[in-house]
């Protein structure tokens, strides 16, 4: 009820702070780090920005501590691991008439020294829930509204209509980031975990035994792949370019924040000395913010990378993704099955009805 209300006014004001010709986007989990600072790289490149946060009141801190302009900005309270708060937000948006030019799935929880899984109000393992479930659901509510312009993948002032999910080299064994066993690759298997319902007790997507740090890498490959599927099914016909990244290792922003204390002070340290592959947070900002765009990055259906070693003006790249990462078979079941997740009891989102697949 607060949710509506809060969402209700600030549409109002979003309407009204939108000219005609300015691209918007809308960027989850715009509070604090590479959501943060792609918000503030956005706005420099004459974008308004809608931060779709969970804590209303820690997004307005992080403006005032950016100094971002409050006329290029509208704070809508967000939580993705609650399915009915993705919907109540997608409908808010959907109903409002301000552009959508972009859509930036940035949000994520990593918790890798949990001892027992938690779980969503809906009873799905919580980085799983959030990570994945909710961006999924969240993609399928606005894809109409992206897409509305008869297919040319052109939105406000002429930009070309994007949709970016950010990934991780972690749950990609094509790198070196993705081979580390510890605590275990990214491995969805057959997705037994998800077609069996994936409730208590399950809490992995293949259905095996609980490990933290694995059901973050094993989320972000459902991110990538996502975005294979996202391409395959919609690209053709909507003109909307698909696409996910990997923006460097940012070794010093709060996702690290439930790791050990002892890591959370070594990493930055051997990011910035040892593997060089340390990047901050505005630098990630600016990549996803070229991604989001920038001309070079028009290509569709692909994961753009800027390596693990950095160097100065480093070059973006199409980075492979694994096996599964690029499997079809995977994508699509993936894709049935998290619909089915989502769904949870409610009539299917009608994108589907356009699927081809
Ligand atoms: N840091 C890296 O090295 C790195 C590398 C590769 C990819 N990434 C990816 O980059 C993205 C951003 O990570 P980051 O490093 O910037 O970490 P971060 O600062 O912790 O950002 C994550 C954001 O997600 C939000 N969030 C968490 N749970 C949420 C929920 N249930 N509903 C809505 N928002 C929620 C957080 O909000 P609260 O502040 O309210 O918790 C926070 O604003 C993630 O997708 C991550 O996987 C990061």
């Amino acid at each position: 009820m607060r949710q509506g209300y809060w969402l209700l006014l600030s549409i109002r004001s979003m309407v009204t702070a939108t000219s005609p010709h300015q691209p918007q986007a809308i960027v989850t989990g715009a509070s604090s780090g590479i959501g943060l600072y792609t918000t503030a790289a956005l706005i420099k490149r004459g974008w308004t920005v809608v931060m779709a946060v969970r804590d209303p009141a820690k997004g307005e801190k992080a403006i005032n501590a950016l100094g971002l302009d409050r006329r290029s900005v509208t704070v809508l309270p967000l939580d993705l691991s609650d399915l009915r708060c993705v919907r109540a937000f997608a409908q808010a948006i959907a109903a409002g008439s301000a552009p959508l030019d972009a859509l930036v799935c940035n949000a994520a929880v990593y918790m890798p020294t949990l001892k027992a899984p938690l779980f969503s109000p809906q009873g799905y393992e919580l980085s799983m829930a959030t990570n994945h479930l909710g961006h999924f659901l969240l993609i399928q509510l606005l894809l109409d509204k992206l897409a509305r312009d008869g297919g040319s993948g052109k939105g406000s002032g002429g930009v070309q209509k994007r949709l970016v999910v950010l990934g991780t080299v972690t749950a990609n064994s094509k790198e070196l980031g993705g081979k580390i066993p510890i605590p275990a690759p990214a491995d969805l298997g057959n997705l037994a975990g998800f077609a069996d319902g994936f409730q208590a007790p399950i809490t992995m997507a293949n259905g095996k035994a609980f490990k933290p740090g694995k059901a973050y890498k094993d989320s972000k490959l459902c991110n990538m792949i996502t975005v294979t599927e996202l391409h395959r099914r919609f690209h053709g016909q909507t003109g909307v370019v698909f696409s996910s990244l990997y923006p460097g290792c940012v070794a010093d922003s709060p996702l690290f924040r439930h790791s050990f204390k002892v890591f959370q002070k070594v990493f930055p340290w051997f990011q910035k000395t040892i593997t060089g592959g340390y990047v901050s947070q505005p630098m990630a900002g600016e990549r996803v913010a070229d991604v989001v765009s920038g001309k070079a990055f028009s290509t569709s259906g692909v994961h753009w990378s800027w390596g693990n070693r950095q160097r100065r003006g480093r070059q973006q790249f199409i980075q492979e993704l694994s096996e599964q990462g690029r499997d079809p078979t995977m994508a699509r079941r993936l894709w049935e099955l998290s619909t089915r997740l989502v769904s949870n009891g409610v009539a299917t989102p009608s994108v589907e009805s356009k699927a081809r697949g």
